[in-house]
C-alpha cells in the first residue's frame, strides 16, 4: 500500500503550496448493461491511483490543513450481500488495510462531507466527472451556506483536481512499470499464440478467443480496450471490432489487442499475413511501416519533443508513398509538399502515438501548457519527454481503392504498435517480446 499513500502524500504537499484545502475523487459509477446485469465493473484509475480500492461506491476526501488526513468512504459490510456478490472490506478493515486515517460508510458521506469542506479555502474537484458526486457536493455547500450566519464559510476557490493528478500519474513509478512490463508481456504472448494458430478460412473471432484465452490464463482480468481482429479490407477500419469476418488466403490480419493487467494497460498491434507468407505487395508496405516506427522510435528520449516521433514517421512514410506510387509525384512534388498539404493523410490519418498507463489512452498534457504564446507562435509547443513517461509508437498505412492508386496495394491496411518506455538509457520497448520483422513473424507461423 505504500505507493499508494505516498502518492496521497505528495498530493497534499502540493495542495498545500496551492493554499491547502479538500481534495474530493470517486471511483466509476457501476453501469447498467441491460435488466439487472452490469458491466464488469472498473474502478476509476485516478482514485486508484491514489488508494488501491478497488470496490465500487467509494470515496476519497484529502484534508490539507492544520494536520492532513487521508479518508475513505466506502460500502459497509453486509453480510447478505457477501453471500450474493462476495467480500467487501467494510470501513474498518478497510482503514486498517489501505492505511487511511480514517474511514466512514459511503451513506454517510454528505453529512461528513459538508463538515469537511466547512472553513475550507479551496476545493481540489474533479468537476464533470461525476454527476452524482457532484450533485451531493453541491447539496453540501448548499447546506454549508445555511449555516452562514454562524460563521462557518464555504469554500471559495476550485481548483482541478485531475489536472494535478494526471501530470503525477504522467511519469511512471518502478512499481507501475513492473506492472506495465508484465500487462506487455501476456499480450506478447497472446499475439504470439493468435500468429501460430491462423490459417485461412478461420475466422476473425477465433483469434479474438486465442488472445482473451492467453490474457485470461496468464492472469490478466481482461483486454485494456477493445481488441481489433481485422483480415484484410477491414484493417483499413480503424476501430474496426466487429471481429466476424471469415479469413481468407492472401489477406493480411491486423490484431490490435493489449491486456491489463494490475490496472495497467498494454497496447499491442501487429499485421500478419493468414497464410504466413508475406506477399511482395505486402512486403513493402510492411516494410514502410516498420521503417516508419524505427524513426519515430530514434525520438523516444529525454528531451526530444513528444511530436518529433510523429514528424520523423511522416516524413519516412510520405517518402515511401511517392517510392510506391501510393501518391502520384508527378501531382504531389516532393515530399516536403505531400506533407505540407496532408497528401499522406489519405493513407496515414492517425497520430503515431498515445501516452499509456493505467487508462489505454493516458492522462497528461501533451503540450508544454507554461509556455508563453506569442501572435507567430499561436500553438505552444510539445512537451519534451522525460524518464518514466510511457508512449506507444503506432505508424500505419492504409489503401482503400481510389482512382490513381495502384491496385497491388488496395485493401492492405497495416499498423505496428509497441509501448515504449522514456528511460536514462534511451527508449525501453516495453512489448518487445512481439514477433515483428517480416523474417520473425514467417518464422513463428511456420
Ligand atoms: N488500441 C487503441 C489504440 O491503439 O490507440
Ligand atoms: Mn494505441
Ligand atoms: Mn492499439
Amino acid at each position: 500500500m505504500k505507493p499508494f499513500s505516498d502518492r496521497r502524500t505528495t498530493l497534499l504537499a502540493q495542495m498545500h503550496t496551492q493554499g491547502g484545502g479538500v481534495a474530493i475523487l470517486s471511483t466509476s459509477p457501476e453501469m447498467t448493461r441491460n435488466a439487472d446485469s452490469c458491466f464488469p465493473f472498473r474502478h476509476d484509475s485516478y482514485f486508484y491511483y491514489l488508494s488501491g480500492f478497488t470496490e465500487p461506491e467509494a470515496v476519497m476526501v484529502l484534508v490539507a490543513g492544520k494536520t492532513n488526513q487521508s479518508i475513505l468512504f466506502c460500502r459497509e459490510k453486509n453480510l447478505e450481500r457477501e453471500i450474493w456478490d462476495g467480500f467487501r472490506y467494510g470501513p474498518e478493515a478497510a482503514r486498517y488495510h489501505f492505511e487511511f486515517d480514517a474511514t466512514f460508510p459511503i451513506n454517510q458521506l454528505e453529512q461528513e462531507l459538508t463538515n469537511l469542506i466547512s472553513d475550507q479555502p479551496i476545493l481540489f474537484h474533479t468537476q464533470g466527472h461525476n454527476s452524482q458526486l457532484d450533485t451531493q457536493l453541491q447539496r453540501c455547500i448548499h447546506t454549508l451556506r445555511g449555516r452562514a450566519r454562524s460563521g462557518v464559510s464555504t469554500p471559495n476557490k476550485t481548483i482541478d483536481l485531475h489536472a494535478i493528478l494526471s501530470e503525477m500519474r504522467l511519469i511512471k513509478d518502478p512499481g507501475e512499470i513492473a506492472l506495465m512490463q508484465r500487462a506487455a508481456s501476456i499480450s506478447a504472448l497472446a499475439h504470439q499464440r493468435a500468429m501460430k494458430i491462423t490459417r485461412p478460412g478461420m475466422h476473425e473471432y477465433e483469434l479474438e478467443a486465442e488472445l482473451l484465452h492467453e490474457f485470461r490464463r496468464q492472469g490478466a482480468p481482461s483486454p485494456a480496450y477493445n481488441s481489433i481482429v481485422a483480415a484484410g479490407a477491414n484493417a483499413c477500419v480503424l476501430h474496426y471490432n466487429a471481429n466476424n469476418a471469415k479469413i481468407s488466403d492472401g489477406d493480411l490480419v491486423l490484431i490490435d489487442a493489449g491486456c491489463e493487467f494490475g490496472s495497467y494497460a498494454s497496447d499491442v498491434t501487429r499485421t500478419f499475413p493468414a497464410n504466413g507468407k508475406f506477399s511482395t505487395s505486402q512486403r513493402v508496405l510492411y516494410e514502410l511501416v516498420l521503417a516508419a516506427q524505427a524513426a519515430a522510435l530514434e525520438h523516444a528520449k529525454i528531451g526530444a519533443r513528444y511530436q518529433d516521433g510523429h514528424d520523423a514517421a511522416v516524413r519516412v512514410l510520405t517518402q515511401g508513398m511517392l517510392d510506391t506510387g501510393l501518391l502520384n509525384k508527378d501531382k504531389v512534388g516532393f515530399p516536403e509538399d505531400a506533407i505540407a498539404n496532408s497528401a499522406y493523410r489519405q493513407f496515414y490519418m492517425h497520430g503515431t502515438g498515445h501516452w499509456i498507463g493505467l487508462d489505454v489512452h493516458d492522462v497528461g498534457f501533451y503540450r508544454d501548457v507554461s509556455a508563453v504564446v506569442s501572435a507567430d507562435t499561436k500553438e505552444k509547443p510539445y512537451r519534451k519527454l522525460q524518464a518514466g513517461m510511457a508512449l506507444t509508437i503506432e505508424p500505419g498505412i492504409y489503401v482503400r481503392p481510389a482512382e490513381g492508386v495502384p491496385e497491388q496495394f488496395w485493401h492492405i491496411g497495416i499498423r505496428i504498435e509497441d509501448d515504449i518506455l522514456i528511460t536514462e538509457n534511451g527508449p525501453l520497448n516495453l512489448s518487445r517480446e512481439t514477433p515483428k520483422t517480416v523474417a520473425e513473424i514467417e518464422a513463428i507461423m511456420k
